[in-house]
């Protein structure tokens, strides 16, 4: 079973580095994501067992004042980054077409991408059919042209709406149907395996709940993931889930015991010298996972967005 995620959104928050500091301190666990605000990923280069996430990324480096591009986030340890949330849609009016260039160029940097989508109030009043039409209307038009080898670097977040910052959540299991018929429309656009998340007042009562359903993925957490208790616990529900109570180093790596010849040469001190691997293996392991050098875009995105700026004059 692959274990479920939890990719915790700040959003614009917090206000103060010493803030930052302490929320980094207690998200930093196995199979998070932590999406900062651009002003403290530099803080998120001590993280040892989270990885560290944006939430936007703009096409490429260039004159477009207020921007950041994938390519400086790769350059800033950044891993994952949150694409087209409905608040950067509503308020920024960012467009299906612009978040699939947005997602093509974060691919091609070596991001992986969280993708968002969600109906709006009104779409959910118009009934389940119809959010079920719009879920796969979401999928085709955030997704459509994104090549299949990057499957393995695609998440779908489903957030209705109507959910985010209201307290209101939608039934598990609707969303687990909505799940499976996220990922199978994503299939159909030849996209296999990816991850779908489930987002929208999630907290740490109700986690459990979402995160039992065998679709859903993991949880896109916004205000909880500022409060300490909360998101504490939430990275703890979800890590027992999946069996994980300890840390990624003492799980994933196991230490290298080759007894027989080893203790037959060795002495006492043999002994610690294998206790002192299990530890440090597997930081090394993933500090060299953390140097693999992104991927070069074949074709600069920054070409086309030039040429859109020039016809706009
Ligand atoms: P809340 O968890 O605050 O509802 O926010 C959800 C969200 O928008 C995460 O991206």
């Amino acid at each position: 079973m692959k274990p479920k995620i939890i990719v915790a959104n700040w959003k614009c928050n917090p206000e103060s580095s010493q803030e930052a500091q302490k929320l980094f301190g207690i998200s930093d666990k196995k199979n998070v994501v932590i999406a900062a605000p651009y002003l403290f990923l530099h803080l998120g280069k001590e993280l040892t067992y989270a990885q560290l996430g944006a939430q936007d990324a703009f096409l490429d480096n260039g004159a477009f004042t207020g921007e950041v591009s994938s390519r400086q986030l790769v350059k800033a340890g950044v891993k994952s980054v949150i694409l087209g949330h409905s608040e950067r849609r509503i308020y920024f009016g960012e467009t299906d077409e612009l978040i699939v260039q947005k997602a093509k160029a974060a691919l091609d940097f070596g991001l992986s991408v969280i993708i968002c989508i969600g109906e709006s109030q009104r779409e959910r009043e118009e009934g389940t059919m119809m959010a079920g039409r719009t879920i796969r209307r979401d999928v085709i038009n955030s997704l459509s042209g994104i090549p299949p080898k990057r499957s393995g670097k695609i998440t779908v977040a489903y957030e209705p709406i109507w959910a985010i910052g209201t307290g209101e959540t939608p039934n598990p299991t609707d969303i687990n149907e909505r799940a499976k018929l996220i990922k199978s429309t994503a299939e159909s656009l030849g996209l296999f395996g990816v991850n779908v998340l489930y987002g929208g007042s999630v907290d740490e009562n109700n986690c459990s709940d979402f995160l039992n359903q065998p679709e859903i993925d993991g949880l896109l957490v916004g205000g909880a993931s500022l409060v300490s208790e909360k998101i504490a616990k939430i990275i703890k529900i979800m890590n027992n889930l999946n069996g994980d109570i300890y840390p990624v180093v003492h799980k994933e790596v196991p230490a290298k015991t080759k007894p027989a010849k080893e203790v037959k040469r060795g002495t006492t001190k043999k002994k610690t010298e294998t206790k002192k691997t299990v530890t440090l293996k597997p930081k090394k392991a993933l500090a060299k996972k953390q140097a693999k050098p992104a991927l070069k875009p074949k074709k600069s995105p920054f070409s086309k967005v030039k040429k859109s700026v020039k016809k706009k004059k």
